[in-house]
């Protein structure tokens, strides 16, 4: 990291010490702790290694400010989280058009492992759920699967601004149980919806979902859409923002599989969980929201998360259809 970073982020930290948002999060955060409810995911057995009390919140601001409590550094794999962000590396690698052939921008109101497709076009329903996400990634370009590997990898970089690594033992485990995967793979191929690198897709996908992050990491790619695909730490532009919109859009009706119709009304903001147990959440134009606790609601997202979400969203008056002043303002110096 350049020497500007490295100050940056020093600056971060003693600002994050002395800001009273930075208490209201600690407060948050101990409100939360004694939440027990929900159970870390096991169906991918290596996921089940997780401490169910790991517990991180990390809010960055679209002008580059952090502010985070907990166990907002300890790495997790991304799994649903990543399907959002690969939506994005497709549209800007083929156009809408091209995308919108393979996946639409449906909810479904199912499981996020659900074996549907629309039985009128054949395609996945978007592009959160395990169909669509898998139609997603078959459209990373590339000549060879280390090519492909290797732009996916840079994407994620350009979001988190660091170098990316993938938990091996996640993905070697997801490999294994990945049979309700691969028949919806093998489906979607019988429709013409991926390719006949289906192999080579599935196994992208599952490295695109063991890929390590934090919740910090959650909070950068969050604020990064949240600022027009501009990185407010390291200040790249990580996505064209023509193609933000459509990102947002669908993390914001389907990002929280059969509880977007309720995170809607109770957050509002665009979010998109996975099943190790992070969320990111995006407020346009003003921050991002990455929180990481493992124990999942039966919907498969985590329960933590949505219990600090909705009451920062609420601090801060970030739903989209707020019409009453914020406890705190996220423009304000002292915030
Ligand atoms: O394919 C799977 O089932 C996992 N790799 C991802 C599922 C997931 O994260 C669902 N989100 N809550």
């Amino acid at each position: 990291m350049g020497d500007h970073h490295s100050f940056q982020s020093l600056a971060n930290s003693i600002q994050a010490v002395a800001s009273p948002f930075r208490a209201y999060l600690c407060d948050l955060q101990q409100q939360y702790q004694g939440v027990r409810e929900g159970k870390v995911a096991d169906y991918i057995p290596e996921l089940a290694k997780a401490d169910p009390e790991w517990f991180g919140v990390s809010v960055v601001t679209v002008d580059g400010r952090v502010y985070e409590v907990g166990d907002c550094h300890q790495p997790f794999t991304i799994q649903s989280i990543s399907k959002a962000f690969v939506y994005g590396l497709a549209l800007e690698a083929h156009g809408r058009e091209v995308v919108l052939a393979k996946v639409g921008v449906e909810p479904t109101g199912e499981a996020f492992n659900a074996i549907i497709l629309d039985e009128v076009t054949n395609r996945p329903y978007n592009p959160m759920v395990n169909a669509g996400a898998i139609a997603t990634t078959d459209l990373i370009p590339g000549s060879t699967a280390t090519d492909r590997l290797n732009h996916l990898l840079d994407f994620f970089r350009r979001f988190t601004g660091r170098q990316i690594y993938i938990d091996t033992s996640v993905a070697t485990s997801e490999r294994i149980t990945g049979s309700r995967n691969r028949a919806i793979a093998h489906l979607m191929h019988n429709f013409g919806m991926i390719s006949d690198r289906i192999d080579e897709t599935l196994e992208l996908y599952f490295q695109q979902c063991s890929i390590l992050v934090t919740a910090h990491d959650l909070a950068v790619m969050g604020a990064t859409l949240a600022n027009a695909g501009i990185n407010p730490v390291t200040r790249e532009q990580a996505i064209d923002p023509r193609y933000v919109q459509d990102i947002l859009s669908v993390m914001h009706s389907c990002g929280m599989y059969d509880y977007s119709g309720e995170w809607m009304y109770r957050v509002g903001i665009p979010a998109k969980s996975g099943v190790g147990g992070g969320i990111t959440a995006v407020a346009p134009r003003r921050l991002g929201i990455g929180t990481f606790s493992p124990r999942l609601d039966p919907k498969g997202n985590s329960v933590r998360g949505i219990k600090v979400c909705e009451a920062l969203t609420q601090e801060l008056g970030l739903h989209p259809f707020n019409m009453v002043p914020a406890t705190q303002d996220v423009g304000s110096v002292n915030f």
